[in-house]
């Protein structure tokens, strides 16, 4: 029955009637139409209300809402996508409450990249069974990829407990996605304006007071840098009307909060904001007031030492050991100070495989020791654990061996773990493992096994070793990552060879490499700052960035679009590195033979959705031809490297 049969009062009470006779002849479906559309045009009509809350207590609405759902997944591992859509929707109409149909309508949105809409229905979820799992992990993965258009404080709400349930996605993965959402905020979009023009000391007050109300913006700020020019701009400059009012304002807790949060942001993005002499200036003189203070009065000085760790880790100050009990310092205290001393300590007791003798190897030692990389604070652990054959199905791998599905309990080597984001998301992901991780950089291994103890992760040992010495080393891997690393080695062949050597017959090996394409404009600027001659200390990179935001060149803007532009180690490792190879398919495919490797698939679901809408043939995946012409019309489609799993060939397995 159509709405407009039903806008005279006389057939609403026809409707009625009818809807009351298909509940007795058992059809449910067709009485929850008629209520429905009764309600579209009379919501207040409570005949309708009645027969719908009959129809959804009864029991048997819920049996079969279960069968409908069962259906649905039926059709879903079919890969019938929109008929299980519909399912599980009809589901949700006679038993509201069957949050696993919401839960799978989230899923299949997700598969056909309805993002916003994925998101709606995990929070459906949540709403009917707050401790449904998986809803925060998925959830964290949609936020890689989207962009909202419009903001809604269900998702703000949503984003915030994900952040602060931790560890269901790493912040610089969605950080644009929770400015995407903050953007269209009224209250955001007034202060984001505010910003461009002067202020006034009560203007100050009151913005401070309303940022300190942004408790998302306050948390993402406090877990990775804020990818984003406009953004970077409103708290470099609110960081500069503080500084320059820092007599006259008012230390309250919403000040205290919102400084928190800067210093945390300035940290993490390892003070890359541009500042004017002036400051420094007022700078000089706060530090002086707070060394002749700070003896007797710590508790006064609040204020100016949050100022100061705005500009300056407060580890650098003589005065630091003063201030541990002062309540309101405690998160700048905890990451300027006392994770420093601690890395320091355990870089003392670091297990060292060998004196690093390569001459690049300890060049590139140097650099990651002055600007280990990532400085990150939280990243994505799998609450349970996978077995080998798990992850590869989950990352689509195409393996010609499978005897490595069977391996119950894998050795895995992280090859140049960095700061142990990569070592620890591995240790978390792989059932029963052994995980061995080696990076150059002690301040790196450092940064990584206080992260490990700090996620109370038991089964990774840390070392530090050379790649190029691990032929030396008295044991083989069932699996080998190592991202982003290759390419920063004098010989990326060479350091290939020496992994591939470690890895056993039929084990696997994730690579992730630069794209030559995807890194066009990275390799024009490159060539830009050698040409200038731009030193590679910190100053001139700031200098050089400074010159590039004010720069309308095209292959400034587009530099820009990189994460890393907002951040000092990771802009160093962008632009000023002292090694950078790059590559393109058809080279990796010649690689690969020559190792006796053989190419397993591409991991990143942007990048896979985007190539199979171009091709629907599921063996192009693996096709390495048709990604070097899909790479061709898509020129920076890897911008995040090539991603993919390689599996070393076994002789034997054919005996
Ligand atoms: C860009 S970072 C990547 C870190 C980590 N793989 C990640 O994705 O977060 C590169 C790391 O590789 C390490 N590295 C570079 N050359 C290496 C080598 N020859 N042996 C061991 N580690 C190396 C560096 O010290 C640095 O920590």
């Amino acid at each position: 029955m159509k709405g407009k049969n039903i806008s005279k009062i006389s057939s609403v009470h026809q409707a009625i009637a009818l809807a009351r006779k298909k509940v007795k002849d058992n059809l449910p479906f067709d009485a929850i139409d008629i209520c429905e559309n009764i309600l579209k045009k009379f919501p207040m009509n409570r005949d309708s209300k009645n027969i719908l809350k009959n129809i959804r207590s009864d029991p048997a609405s819920n049996i079969l809402a279960e069968e409908i759902f069962q259906e649905g997944n039926a059709l879903y591992q079919n890969g019938d996508l929109s008929a299980a859509l519909n399912c599980f929707k009809k589901s949700v109409r006679i038993s509201p409450n069957h949050f696993k149909s919401y839960f799978n309508m989230a899923v299949v949105f997700q598969n056909l990249g309805y993002l916003v809409e994925a998101m709606s229905n995990y929070i459906q979820v949540l709403i009917i069974n707050p401790s449904t799992t998986g809803v925060y992990s998925n959830a964290g993965a949609i936020l890689r990829d989207v962009c909202f258009t419009e903001y809604d404080p269900k998702f703000d709400t949503f984003i915030l407990q994900i952040l602060n349930e931790r560890s269901h996605a790493r912040p610089s993965d969605i950080c644009l996605a929770v400015l995407s959402l903050l953007r269209q905020k009224p209250q955001i979009q007034n202060m984001l304006k505010m910003f461009k023009s002067q202020s006034s000391p009560e203007e100050i007050t009151a913005l401070i007071e309303n940022l300190s109300k942004e408790s998302l913006f306050l948390k993402i700020m406090s877990l990775c840098p804020i990818a984003d020019l406009e953004f970077e701009n409103m708290l470099r400059r609110l960081r500069e009307k503080i500084l320059r009012n820092i007599h006259t304002v008012t230390y309250t807790p919403s000040l205290g909060r919102v400084l928190s949060a800067i210093a945390v942001q300035c940290y993490v993005n390892e003070y890359i904001y541009k500042r004017a002499n002036s400051e420094d200036k007022i700078l000089v003189e706060i530090e002086s007031r707070v060394s002749g203070t700070i003896n007797d009065k710590p508790q006064a000085c609040v204020k100016e030492i949050l100022m100061l760790a705005c500009y300056k880790p407060l580890h650098a100050y003589k005065w630091s050991a003063y201030i541990h009990q002062i309540e309101d310092l405690a998160q700048v205290v905890e990451l300027q100070i006392n994770q420093i001393e601690e890395d320091k300590k355990t870089a003392r007791s670091l297990k060292i495989f060998k004196e690093i003798a390569d001459s690049i190897s300890i060049d590139v030692r140097e650099q990651y020791e002055d600007s280990p990389y990532p400085r990150w604070i939280d990243l994505k652990l799998e609450k349970v654990p996978l077995t080998v054959l798990e992850i590869g199905r989950r990352a689509r791998l195409r393996i010609s061996n499978e005897a490595i599905y069977q391996c119950a309990s894998p050795k895995v080597l992280i090859a140049g773990c960095g700061t142990g984001q990569q070592s620890i998301e591995a240790g978390s992901r792989f059932k029963n493992s052994e995980i061995l991780a080696v990076d150059l950089s002690t301040k790196s291994l450092s940064y990584a096994i206080r992260k490990t103890n700090e996620f109370g992760l038991k089964n990774i040992k840390y070392l530090q070793a050379d790649i190029l010495d691990l032929y030396d080393l008295d044991q083989k891997f069932d699996v080998i990552e190592c991202c982003g690393v290759l390419h920063h080695m004098d010989n990326p062949f060479k350091g290939w060879q020496v992994l591939a050597n470690c890895l056993k017959p039929g084990g696997l090996m994730k690579v992730a490499l630069y794209s030559k394409s995807a890194r066009g404009f990275v390799t024009e600027v490159r060539q830009e700052i050698l040409k200038l001659g731009i030193n590679f200390d910190s100053a001139s990179i700031k200098r050089f960035r400074q010159m590039i935001i004010e720069s309308e060149e095209q292959r400034h803007k587009s530099v820009q679009s990189f994460a890393d532009f907002y951040c000092l180690s990771e802009l160093r490792d962008l632009l000023f590195h002292i090694k950078e190879h790059q590559f393109t398919i058809p080279e990796i495919e010649h690689l690969l033979s020559r190792l006796e490797l053989d190419f397993c698939g591409f991991e990143s679901d942007r990048v896979l959705n985007a190539f199979t809408s171009q091709n629907p043939l599921h063996d192009s995946l693996y096709n390495l031809n048709a990604w070097s012409v899909f790479e061709s019309k898509n020129l920076d489609i890897f911008s995040g490297m090539y991603q993919f799993w390689c599996q070393k060939r076994d002789d034997t397995a054919s005996l």
